[in-house]
């Protein structure tokens, strides 16, 4: 008898993203000429950069010949990406990452995932409440989560609350947890830590060797002095972290698909008979084992991103839509929102009014005001009464959006 992983038939039916998406649709066919909106799922509106398209015309023509034809690249990614990213996500900012350390994806979403994958189904696990739904979703897939309440809270995890009375600074935990997934800048509040509040999490991994999953996917957007781009920036990172990255926010590859992850040789944990691991050894051994390598063509796209001109290009992407979030920012203060974030990332975090539900104030705004937001409650326990609005809209949908609401 084949008999299902049990851990699917508990979590929610649909993920948060299909679930919006279906909601819309449904919206959509009732009002076929519906001005729809969407500031939901931080998806780019904007082509992709011009160095990373021809980047990619180029390859397309190599893989026509047989003498510049690839085949199978090297799971880890091309030595010219990963090279690429050493240079200018880590040496050129001073921080000490080796090409070997690397590892190209199809993007932080399969890897902050799949990590998973290689850690024991026994560790304590927390997560900021609210947080990007992969994190929860994947532990309960992967047996980590224990059993979900009627709120969906799951009860082997660990929930770091991230809400106004705490600034949305999350506090250390009180039981001794493991793994502790950060997402900073945060989606989906927009908030950021600052270094000293990030080297308490450090130094928490660092006394009980627990394991810091950092997603920067963001990082481009940050504006403001003293916001970390890369947990690396903080002593002693290198040992306890492993950080996720993206080319999706930053360059618009969100349909083009292409991440990194790093996993330093020093980062260890323990296997059952106490002996110290090298994660950068397992995290090889698994991606080299389920996946191909991300296409050669996407890779040189990547790599283009770098390039004089990419640099520019990309950018030029993130201020139009950091000029997004300010006009985002502007219009629902003007309006009576209580609002924040979006001004370190391309997410606005506005509260919903009083008395009124995430998902029944998203429905309201997409019944009556045409525009799709994405409801707290769906990050988790924290997020319920607020709305995230994302700023990855054209110019004139953001502006239009605003005039709605004011
Ligand atoms: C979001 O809207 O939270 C993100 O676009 C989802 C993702 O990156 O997968």
């Amino acid at each position: 008898m084949a008999q299902i992983n049990d851990n699917f038939i508990k979590i929610p039916a649909t993920y948060l993203f299909s679930e919006i998406a279906k909601r819309v649709n449904q919206h959509k066919e009732a009002n076929p000429d519906a001005p729809i909106i969407r500031m939901g799922i931080g998806d780019v509106s904007l082509p992709l950069p011009d160095a990373s398209v021809d980047a990619m015309i180029k390859a397309a023509e190599e893989q026509r010949h047989a003498d510049t034809f690839r085949g199978y690249g090297p799971e880890q990614g091309y030595a010219f990406l990963r090279d690429a990213i050493v240079a200018n996500d880590f040496a050129a900012k001073g921080l000490s990452i080796e090409a070997d350390e690397i590892f190209v994806s199809d993007g932080a979403k399969s890897d902050t995932g799949n990590i998973g994958d290689i850690f024991s189904v026994n560790n304590r696990v927390a997560i900021t409440d609210p947080s990007y739904p992969v994190y929860v979703d994947t532990n309960a897939m992967g047996g980590r989560a224990g059993e979900p309440n009627e709120q969906n809270v799951w009860s082997n995890l660990v929930y770091l609350p991230c809400n106004v009375a705490n600034n949305f600074v999350p506090q250390l935990p009180t039981e001794k947890v493991d793994l502790i997934y950060l997402c900073y800048p945060n989606n989906p509040t927009g908030t950021t830590l600052t270094h000293a509040q990030l080297k308490v999490w450090v130094d928490y991994a660092k006394a009980n060797n627990a394991i810091i999953f950092f997603d920067a996917a963001y990082e481009a957007f940050i504006t403001e002095e003293n916001v970390p781009h890369s947990i690396y920036e903080i002593e002693g990172a290198t040992e306890v972290a492993l950080e996720f990255r993206s080319f999706s926010k930053t360059a618009g590859f969100t349909g083009t698909r292409c991440g990194y992850t790093v996993v330093p040789k020093a980062v260890m944990a323990f296997a059952e008979n106490g002996e110290k691991v090298a994660l950068n050894k397992l995290w090889n051994r698994r991606h080299s084992t389920k996946f191909n390598g991300t296409s050669y063509v996407v890779q040189r796209a990547a790599e283009a991103t770098f390039s004089p001109e990419g640099k520019k290009q990309v950018k030029a992407l993130i201020e139009f839509y950091t000029e997004n979030a300010r006009i985002i920012r502007e219009g629902l203060e003007k309006a009576g929102y209580t609002i924040y974030g979006g001004k370190n990332a391309p997410y606005v975090w506005a509260k919903a009014p009083e008395g009124m539900g995430s998902w029944e104030y998203f429905d309201y705004l997409l019944k009556e005001k045409n525009i799709v937001t994405t409801p707290g409650a769906g990050f988790g326990l924290s997020g319920e009464g607020f709305v995230r609005f994302s700023a990855f809209g054209s110019r004139e949908a953001t502006i239009e959006a605003m005039k709605r609401l004011s």
